[in-house]
């Protein structure tokens, strides 16, 4: 991998050895930087943090009835032509991030959620514009008012003494993040695979085919390793892997399922754009118009 390579990052490919990488104990996901974020961590910090996120996280675990017709009306609702990313990914991936939090969120939120880089500022922390976009979330998220959910919860933990005061002000949006990018990639690119006749398996199948996020970071004695999950691994593996994978799958089947619908009597697809980060796989845009 070129990018990674002039970077001085090492890369570790295929299924096995990726495996391997992300369960052994001397590589960790700890840059140094002191990051209160439990992507950036491990040992009994990284155990304590998780375990919170996993309670809140069951809290959509079965999907919630609410959810799922909201989702489906949501995509139902699509046509004469409409954006695989802004008007069919983006609602679906946002309405699951503010169920996950109990929140209301509004479009600024996710363009600022979109420019953070999270775990995946992967050569540097060099990217201001992410970091301030992080930092503008983590003030918005601390003075809103929250209903029954994970921020009501994240707050209940860090009074019981669960959470301290920069894991408390960090881990909501790592929490937004960690719902909300992966899952808009992958309902774009299994959408396009829908409307363009090349889905073919079951969601699970598609989500290891598209595998939305390709690298997870790591660092050794002898520095950064880029770990690729493109080999049968879309929700990583070890102390790290996704406690998300269940919602993002039901997600998925609600959103893709009545995208099927929408597009039974045929359609066009047109003006595809791909992002180009190096570890998010996405889409930019590809517009559909329906027969
Ligand atoms: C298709 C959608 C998704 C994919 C492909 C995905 C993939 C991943 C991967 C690969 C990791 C591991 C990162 C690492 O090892 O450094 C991860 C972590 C995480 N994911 Fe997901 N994810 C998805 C959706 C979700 C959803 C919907 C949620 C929440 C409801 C979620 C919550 C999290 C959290 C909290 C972590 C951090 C875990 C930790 O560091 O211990 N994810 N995800």
């Amino acid at each position: 991998m070129d990018e990674f390579e002039r970077h001085g990052i090492g890369v570790v490919t295929g299924r096995d050895a990726a495996a391997r990488a992300l369960r052994a104990p001397e590589l960790t996901s700890d840059p140094g930087t002191g990051s209160p974020s439990l992507l950036l961590r491990d040992g009994e910090e990284h155990a304590r943090v998780r375990a919170v996120l996993r309670e809140i996280i069951a809290g959509l675990e079965p999907f919630p009835d609410a959810l799922r017709s909201g989702i489906e009306q949501g995509v139902a609702g699509l046509g004469p032509s409409f954006d695989l990313v802004r008007d069919f990914a983006r609602p679906v991936a946002g309405a699951v991030t503010a169920a996950v939090l109990g929140v209301r969120l509004d479009d600024v939120f996710f363009d600022h959620l979109e420019a953070t880089t999270a775990n995946l500022d992967v050569f540097g922390g060099t990217d201001r514009a992410g970091q301030a976009s992080a930092f503008r979330l983590a003030v918005q998220l601390s003075r809103l008012p929250a209903g029954p959910g994970g921020l009501t919860a994240l707050r209940a933990a860090h009074a019981a003494g669960r959470l301290d005061d920069d894991e408390l002000t960090f881990t909501p949006v790592v929490l937004a993040h960690a719902a909300y990018e992966n899952s808009l990639n992958f309902l774009a690119c299994a959408g396009l695979e829908l409307a363009s006749g090349a889905a073919a398996g079951s969601v699970r199948a598609q989500v290891t085919s598209i595998c939305p996020a390709r690298y997870v970071l790591r660092f050794g004695a002898e520095g950064p390793v880029a770990i690729s999950l493109a080999d049968g691994l879309p929700f990583g593996l070890g102390p790290h892997a996704c406690p998300g994978s269940g919602v993002a799958l039901a997600e998925a089947e609600i959103a893709l399922g009545a995208l099927a619908k929408v597009l039974e009597r045929g359609c066009r697809v047109s003006d595809v754009a791909w992002k180009t980060h190096p570890v998010f796989h996405g889409l930019a845009q590809a517009w559909v118009e329906l027969s």
